[in-house]
């Protein structure tokens, strides 16, 4: 169980974290710095390197909170429902983000279309900026859990 709370809690972390570090402080650092097509070349290359780690810690969260889900039997807390239910849910909004909204911005970035990969990429901000949301929500739950009673 230890070992499963700690990956869990690591994963969580580092997705939470680099969401906040994204939306909070390299997007503006990237608006004041940078003209549209840069930025646009440089959020493809950060989306290809974090999406790696993001594949890496969701198969974590999901095998770790399952795993200790799973040894709750059924007597699992109602807040690790809760938490099940909006893992899921950021799971998905990061599998729509991936599949869908990335893969669109890169092909905008490759064909240089930077109005269309612009759009897409204001899109992929308002499904980040709920998926932090949610990711510090769910954070803020775990840890007041124990003493909401
Ligand atoms: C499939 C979805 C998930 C399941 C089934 C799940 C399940 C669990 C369980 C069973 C625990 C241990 C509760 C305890 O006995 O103390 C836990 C702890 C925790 N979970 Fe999740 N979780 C999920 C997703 C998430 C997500 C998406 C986040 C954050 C973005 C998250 C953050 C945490 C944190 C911070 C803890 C507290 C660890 C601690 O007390 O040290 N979980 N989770």
């Amino acid at each position: 169980m230890a070992i499963l709370k700690l990956l869990h809690l690591l994963s969580a972390v580092i997705w939470v974290g680099g969401m906040f570090f994204a939306y909070v402080i390299l997007r503006p650092a990237a608006v004041d710095v940078l003209q549209p097509p840069e930025r646009l070349r440089l959020w493809r290359n950060v989306f290809q390197r974090f999406f790696v780690w993001v594949w890496a810690v969701v198969g974590l969260i999901l095998v770790s909170g399952l795993g200790m889900l799973h040894s709750y039997g059924d007597s699992a807390p109602l807040y690790v429902h809760v938490m099940l239910g909006g893992g899921i849910l950021m799971v998905l909004i990061y599998a729509y983000v991936y599949f869908s909204l990335y893969k669109s911005l890169a092909r905008g970035v490759l064909a240089e279309e930077w109005k269309t990969a612009g759009g897409v990429l204001g899109q992929i901000r308002r499904w980040v900026g709920i998926n932090l949301t949610l990711g510090l929500l769910i954070t803020g739950l775990a840890a007041a859990a124990p003493y909401l009673g």
